[in-house]
């Protein structure tokens, strides 16, 4: 078979990964694309000293690689969204395939850079866009295709998760961990993304489509970050018998789609409780093959950089047969895709763990869990902690499921008690079972 010609948009973090990994792993990529995977030209705006390109045909404008009439698969490494945009949909208008591990553009624009795709008749390939090194985009469209997706549920930020285990593991600062994180090459060039949840919606939003089979929808998804959470909290939740995780959540349910980022409380046995640094790990259940984990590298250089590779050599495994026998860019055919409603946050349903200040005397714990009673929330626990010389006690409740509007009005009530000061804290809970 002939070579198939790529052309690396980018250099930075993965691409430089991706150009040493096609270098060094060459034989194997070849043998297993059944032809010779070829690097005909580089756009960057500068040289990384961590590869090597002094021996490639190397252009300083990106859009040179679009245009070059010998690259059969654009490789989109730039990230971002505005002039990844522009060249995705050139490559595409120039009959390009495009491989990409840029989750924003996908969540924000990939209806229509599908569309775009669809019509030229050729494939945007994205496994790099969703935990890094972790196949989980193939698993969810070909290994689990005989399933009804239930639910899933994922660590699916590296440098929110690594953040997360070093503040509980080493009681480190928060913004020291940032640093080092940006440092290792795991954080976003706005590491907001990263803490504040936006780069795990982008990719939730991904996953949640693929599982389903609906149009991505990027604007729906209920995003809360990590920045809030309270050494106590990660105390408390300990002492319970759970870990606080930052948790991308789908699930479908009879009016809809739940579709939610937040930090989420879950029980210390299960395995993706351990999941710590910066790995990734997405837990998913399906109606045949019951719940299935997912773990790996879910940043960094060359654990992306395998992605990239594999969706290259898909793509060039696929040139040798019908177009129309590729696996469609949601894994469900475009006319049997579904406009499946998103539930705003305030109908989902989830248990909680709440903590407040209350005044230490008898009566209170009886008047909060009447509130709770009443508003039909019913109590698994209850943790009620001494602070000497002091006229307040916190008073920590795990809650059994509810809807969370009721949960939000209980908590305004039990607020406008006298005996208890500022505001509930709530963390939402999962058993995951
Ligand atoms: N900033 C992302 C993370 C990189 O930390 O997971 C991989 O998408």
């Amino acid at each position: 078979m002939k070579p198939v010609k790529i052309g690396i948009c980018g250099l930075g973090t993965v691409g430089s990964g991706t150009f040493n990994v096609i270098a060094r792993n060459q034989r194997e990529i070849n043998a297993r694309a059944g032809c010779d995977i070829i690097i005909e030209q580089v756009g960057a705006r500068r040289d990384n000293p961590a590869c090597d390109t002094s021996n490639s045909n190397v252009s300083r404008d990106v859009f040179d690689v679009v245009k070059n009439p010998n690259v059969d698969i654009v490789v989109e490494l730039i990230g971002g969204t505005s002039i990844a945009k522009d060249l995705v949909l050139q490559a595409i208008e120039n009959g390009k395939h495009v491989v990409t591990a840029n989750k924003a553009l996908i969540a924000e624009f990939g209806n229509e850079i599908f569309a775009a795709a669809e019509k030229k008749g050729v494939t945007v390939a994205f496994e790099a866009a969703v935990a890094g090194g972790i196949p989980i985009i193939k698993a969810l469209r070909e290994g689990l295709a005989g399933n009804k997706i239930e639910w899933l549920a994922g660590i699916i930020n590296g440098t929110g998760n690594f953040i997360l285990t070093e503040m509980r593991d080493k009681g480190r600062d928060f913004a020291d961990v940032l640093q080092e994180a940006q440092d290792l090459g795991y954080a976003e060039a706005d590491p907001t993304f990263d803490v504040e949840g936006i780069d795990a919606a982008h990719k939730l939003v991904i996953l949640s489509s693929i599982a389903f089979g609906m149009p991505l929808q990027f604007d729906k998804v209920f995003t809360e970050g990590i920045s809030k959470i309270e050494p106590q909290d990660v105390d408390f939740a300990e002492e319970l018998g759970y870990s606080i995780k930052h948790l991308g959540i789908t699930r479908q349910v009879d009016n809809g789609v739940e579709l939610r980022v937040h930090p989420t409380m879950i029980p210390k046995k299960r395995l993706i409780a351990n999941v710590d640094g910066v790995m990734n790990a997405v837990l998913v259940k399906g109606d045949a093959v019951g719940p299935t984990l997912y773990y790996g590298a879910g940043a960094g250089a060359e654990p992306t950089a395998s992605s990239v590779i594999a969706d290259i050599v898909d793509l060039a495994r696929s040139f040798s047969g019908a177009s129309e026998n590729r696996v469609s860019h949601l894994g469900f055919n475009n006319d049997a895709l579904q406009e499946l409603t998103i539930l705003p946050i305030e109908e989902c349903e989830t248990a909680y763990y709440l903590r407040m200040q209350a005044d230490d005397k008898p009566g209170v714990l009886s008047q909060v869990t009447t509130i709770l009673s009443e508003s039909g929330i019913s109590i698994e626990a209850v943790i009620q902690k001494e602070q000497h010389g002091s006229a307040q006690v916190p008073l920590i409740l795990l809650t059994n499921r509810a809807i969370e509007k009721q949960l939000l009005q209980a908590a305004e009530l039990i607020e406008a008690l006298d005996a208890i000061s500022g505001s509930v804290t709530h963390i939402r809970v999962e058993t995951l079972a």
